[in-house]
C-alpha cells in the first residue's frame, strides 16, 4: 500500500509539472512496440500456434476469465449481452491459440481479481492496472496496454485540477487504482465508491458527486455519451495493464506472455486495439 501511494503519488506530481495527459514513454517491464502492419484482421491468424501448449485450467478446455464488464472499451456487454472490447477479443485470441473455448465470468471487479486467487477463474483480465500490492497476491504477465486515471467534472465545474479535488466527493468504481489513490490523497470521506465507472458518472450527471477519477479509455466512452462533461487535461499515474493468473501459476504464465509477443509481433495486438481505440 505505501509503495503503491508513493508510486501514485510519483506519478501524480510528474504529471502536474508536465501538466500533460499524455502516454508513457518510460514503461517498466515490456514497451509496447508499434507492428509494421495493422491490417491483420483480429482473430485468424497463426493457427501454427495451436497446441503447442500444455496448460491445466479449472474446467479442462475451457479458459475461464473473470472480468467486470462495464469498462469500455476494454469489456463491455452488447445488446444480446454476450461480451466486447479489447480484453474480450485479446482473451479470444490467447484461449483459441491455447486450444481452449474461453468462458467469461462478468463480476464486480474486485472479486474478478479474487477469482483468480481462490482458483475459480484461469485469468482476470479487465483493463487491471499492475501495483506493487496486487503483485503479493497474483501474478501478472507483461503489459499489453496502458491507461492513465483522468478526472471527469461537470463543463461548468470550478475543479481545474488534482489540486481543487481538496473538499469535494470524488465518485470512484471500487476495488480500482482511482479509488485507492484518492482515499490515500482525499480520504474516505471524500471517496464516493461505486459497482462501475458508469454509476459514478450518473451521480455526477445528478451532482450527486463534484468528479469521478478513473482510468481514460472509459473515460472518453463515458463523456462521449453523455453531454455535459469533461476530462480535465490533468492526469493521476501512468499505469500498465495486465492478465492476472494465480500466483505460481508459470505454466499459463508463461504460454499466455509467449502468446502476447507474438500477438505483438504478428499485428493482431494492435488490430484489436485499433479496432476499439483508433478507429476511424
Ligand atoms: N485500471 C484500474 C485498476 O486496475 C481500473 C480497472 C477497472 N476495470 C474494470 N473492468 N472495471 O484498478
Amino acid at each position: 500500500m505505501k509503495k503503491l501511494t508513493a508510486l501514485l503519488l510519483a506519478g501524480f506530481m510528474a504529471l502536474s509539472l508536465a501538466a500533460c495527459g499524455g502516454t508513457t514513454s518510460s514503461g517498466s517491464s515490456s514497451e509496447s512496440t508499434e507492428p509494421e502492419s495493422s491490417s491483420t484482421a483480429s482473430g485468424e491468424t497463426a493457427s501454427a500456434e495451436t497446441a503447442s501448449y500444455e496448460v491445466t485450467t479449472v474446467e479442462p478446455g475451457v479458459l475461464t476469465m473473470s472480468t467486470n464488464a462495464a469498462f469500455p472499451p476494454y469489456e463491455m456487454t452488447t445488446d444480446d449481452d454476450s461480451f466486447e472490447g479489447i480484453d474480450v477479443d485479446m482473451a479470444t485470441e490467447i484461449a483459441h491459440r491455447l486450444g481452449l473455448e474461453l468462458d467469461i465470468r462478468n463480476v464486480d471487479f474486485d472479486y474478478a481479481l479474487q477469482m483468480v486467487q481462490i482458483g475459480t477463474s484461469d485469468i482476470a483480465m479487465a483493463g487491471i492496472t499492475i501495483t506493487e500490492d496486487r503483485l503479493t497476491n497474483m501474478d501478472f504477465s507483461n503489459t499489453y496496454a496502458n491507461g492513465v486515471q483522468v478526472i471527469i467534472v461537470p463543463e461548468d465545474s470550478d475543479i481545474a485540477g488534482p489540486e481543487d479535488l481538496a473538499g469535494k466527493l470524488i465518485g470512484v468504481q471500487t476495488g480500482t487504482t482511482g479509488e485507492m489513490f484518492c482515499i490515500d490523497e482525499f480520504g474516505s470521506d471524500a471517496v464516493n465508491s461505486n459497482d462501475n465507472g458508469m454509476t459514478a458518472v450518473s451521480k455526477l450527471l445528478n451532482g450527486q458527486v463534484d468528479a469521478v477519477v478513473i482510468d481514460n479509455a472509459p473515460a472518453q466512452e463515458f463523456v462521449a455519451s453523455n453531454p455535459g462533461l469533461k476530462i480535465l487535461d490533468t492526469a493521476y499515474a501512468d499505469e500498465d495493464y495486465a492478465i492476472a493468473v494465480q500466483k505460481g501459476n508459470t505454466q499459463l504464465l508463461d504460454a499466455i506472455n509467449s502468446i502476447l509477443a507474438d500477438m505483438e509481433a504478428d499485428g493482431t495486438t494492435q488490430a484489436i486495439i485499433d479496432k476499439y481505440i483508433n478507429a476511424g
